[in-house]
């Protein structure tokens, strides 16, 4: 039988995406950037978010593209305008070209859906960010907070996660795989899940030490303990990554972290008395189904 480890690291490849899967996603993108150019003038453009840094979970979703404005776009969509205005203007551009029922307004960005060639049912989605330069960073619009745009340095953020991954003997990124897999088991109790990835800058503490259930035991114990504080923008710009937590959901989130903590817990001490399959079973009813029983 698979030993606990193994199940652990078969888990985590799981989640990687296969090359179709990033076949798919490239083609889509370069398709996606050139109908953006078509429309506005560009001043750059490149993957972004957690596809970027390895950070995503599966089913792959919300592939993030940064589309870059030049300068001479500024004054029709950036000096004293909302966010809205750019934010519906990319929603009109990409709606004409994939039609309307693709295509969804959110936050700081607009989402298109495409069915995944080949397999019924399945969708691979892109959150397109459009955004203007800002100094050595950028700006990008944010219908939730008073301010309208929102600072965001994507290259800090990639690089912190790289740091975090090295120091944790190249484990980190997996786990923040996993524990986001955990999330949507779960229901999404946080949001975004890029919190979740900032509190395990913190929170996943170098060295590895080998030990997945110990790892996942104490983190799931450390983000119940501290989902009420304020989580900034690892990069020092933006709002709190925290800022969509309010007290109805930082209970619930606490509620099912400790019961993921315990339900650890209890795991470790099922692999203790011999009871191998019994802890696999749990680890599966924790992780979601891509958790091998064998
Ligand atoms: N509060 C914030 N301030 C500054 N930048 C942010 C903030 N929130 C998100 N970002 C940046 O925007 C990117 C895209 O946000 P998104 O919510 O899609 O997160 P993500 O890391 O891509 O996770 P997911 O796997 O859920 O897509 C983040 O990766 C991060 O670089
Ligand atoms: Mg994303």
């Amino acid at each position: 039988m698979i030993s606990v480890t193994e199940a652990f690291q078969k888990f985590r490849s799981r989640l990687e995406l296969t090359q179709k899967e990033q076949d798919d996603a490239s083609r889509r993108q370069k398709e996606i950037r050139e109908v953006m150019a078509g429309n506005f003038k560009r001043e750059d453009d490149f993957l972004t978010g957690s596809y970027r840094r390895h950070t995503k979970t599966k089913p792959l979703k919300d592939v993030d593209i940064f589309y870059v404005l030049h300068d001479d776009e500024r004054k029709k969509y950036r000096d004293g305008k909302p966010p809205s205005v750019l934010l519906d203007e990319v929603e009109r551009v990409l709606a004409k070209e994939y039609g309307g029922d693709k295509v969804h307004r959110q936050r700081r960005s607009v989402s298109l859906e495409f069915p995944v060639s080949g397999e019924e049912e399945r969708v691979i989605s892109f959150d397109v960010v459009p955004a203007f330069t800002k100094g050595d960073h950028y700006e990008i619009p944010d219908t939730a907070t008073p301010k309208g745009w929102t600072e965001t340095n994507p290259k800090v953020h990639a690089e912190k996660a790289t740091a975090a991954n090295e120091a944790f003997a190249g484990e980190w990124k997996g786990m923040v795989r996993m524990i986001k897999r955990w999330n949507q088991e779960k229901g999404k109790p946080i949001k975004p899940s890029f919190l979740l990835e900032v509190m395990a800058l913190d929170l996943l503490r170098p060295p590895f030490g080998g030990n997945y259930p110990l790892e996942f035991m104490s983190f799931f114990a450390s983000v119940a303990d501290r989902i009420d504080e304020t989580w900034p923008d690892p990069a020092g710009l933006g709002p709190a990554v925290s800022d969509s937590m309010d007290a109805i959901r930082i209970a619930n989130a606490k509620t099912l972290l400790r019961q993921a903590s315990d339900a650890v817990r209890v795991a470790i001490n099922l692999g203790k008395a011999g009871k191998n399959g019994e802890a696999l079973r749990a680890y599966r009813d924790l992780f979601g189904e891509l958790f091998p029983l064998s």
